[in-house]
């Protein structure tokens, strides 16, 4: 047994109560549903703004009507300090997922940005606080490293900003920081480095590279790879994602908190290796893909070139040991998108 299995089988029998934010999106709605199959109890906060009824569904359906009945869902905006002080009541860890993502959304709109990443990351640390809860582990990003050359990233050495996202995910660390010198409370921070897996969004102009290019392929659209298709990424399946926030909240580690921690592989995968992996997985059943090309664009601003972390002090201090590697990653998350695209009109 792995110390995350333990941990499971320890979750299973000690029911805590636990606030997602952001949970009708992406990651937050993975969380509930990991959660709420170790029969823990969930309240979970969302605008609607980037997420969607149907992943709250989804997790329903998937996890069945008993296990749905410890889930509370309170449809509230983390920009309303009222609201996040609603969502606190009686929880015990926080895993705050609630924000705008997107470094070209953020370029476009940098207030909006910030409203909801800054002052809505401070309303939600204030109404933790307040609360006493036992612990709030946050969405923090690999775009904090900014423009630091050095590879891997090592979470101590970082550069400056290259966009208004990059900044709110740094000055939520920053925030963190302080309050737990300020008032004692404990907090996590994870760096997420591109994170894909089941429910993440393939629509709109923010659409992460990953669920965008297997819409395009599915449906047989034109698809850009913006550069010449060696920019690196370290992907990152979402089951990788959920252990370490489960991780987080509950070590009993006292130097493992109030930290940051890389959330990756420490693997790269170039652009056009992750166009070929995924034209391979869906050619059986696409057949239109052997014809298919990608049309290389122009580099986009605030990208960096080359992404890879090190995870040895997630290793090291939270016991992290990552159960996906991209190729498993991307095998589940086709399946997962050809199920769930292949029926929808183009
Ligand atoms: N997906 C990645 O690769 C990645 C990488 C680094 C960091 N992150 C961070 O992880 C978190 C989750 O990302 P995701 O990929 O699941 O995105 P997502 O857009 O699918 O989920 C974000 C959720 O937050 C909700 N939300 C946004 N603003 C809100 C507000 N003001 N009040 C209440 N709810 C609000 C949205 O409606 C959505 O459901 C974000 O903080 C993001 O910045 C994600």
């Amino acid at each position: 047994m792995t110390h995350y299995d333990n941990i499971q089988q320890n979750l299973k029998s000690n029911q805590s109560t636990w606030l997602i934010t952001g949970v009708a999106g992406f990651i937050g709605s993975n969380l509930l549903e990991a959660l709420l199959k170790l029969n823990q109890q969930v309240v979970g906060l969302d605008n609607f703004a980037t997420g969607y009824q149907h992943n709250l569904d989804q997790v329903r359906e998937l996890v069945g009507e008993d296990a749905w009945k410890n889930f509370k869902f309170i449809q509230g905006d983390i920009t309303k300090l009222a609201d996040c002080h609603a969502a606190c009541q009686g929880v015990n860890y926080v895993l705050h997922h609630a924000a705008l993502g997107s470094v070209p959304r953020s370029i476009e709109d940098p207030i909006l940005a910030n409203d909801n990443n800054v002052t809505g990351f401070l309303n939600m640390l204030t109404a933790a606080r307040d609360a006493k809860v036992k612990r709030f582990i946050y969405a923090a990003s690999s775009s904090t490293y900014g423009d630091h050359p050095g590879l891997p990233k090592i979470e101590s050495v970082i550069g400056k900003p290259l966009s208004p996202y990059a900044v709110t995910k740094y000055v939520n660390e920053l925030y963190a920081d302080v309050f737990a010198r300020c008032y004692g409370i404990d907090s996590i921070g994870l760096r997420y480095f591109n994170v894909f897996g089941p429910r993440q969004d393939p629509d709109g102009a923010y659409a992460a590279v990953i669920p965008q290019w297997v819409a395009a392929l599915i449906k047989d659209r034109a698809l850009q790879i913006n550069g010449d298709g060696e920019t690196t990424r370290d992907f990152c399946f979402i089951d990788n994602v959920v252990q370490a926030n489960i991780l987080a909240a509950v070590t009993e580690n006292p130097d493992a908190v109030n930290q940051i921690y890389n959330v990756a592989l420490n693997e790269t995968t170039s652009l056009n290796q992750l166009y070929q992996m995924m034209s391979a997985l869906l050619v059986d059943s696409f057949p239109h893909l052997e014809k298919h090309q990608p049309k290389y664009e122009e580099f986009r601003n605030g990208d960096v070139r080359h992404s890879q972390a090190d995870i040895t002090k997630a290793r090291t201090l939270l016991n992290f040991a990552p159960t996906h590697r991209v190729d498993q990653g991307l095998k589940e998350a086709m399946e997962w998108y050809k199920k769930n695209l292949s029926s929808t009109a183009n």
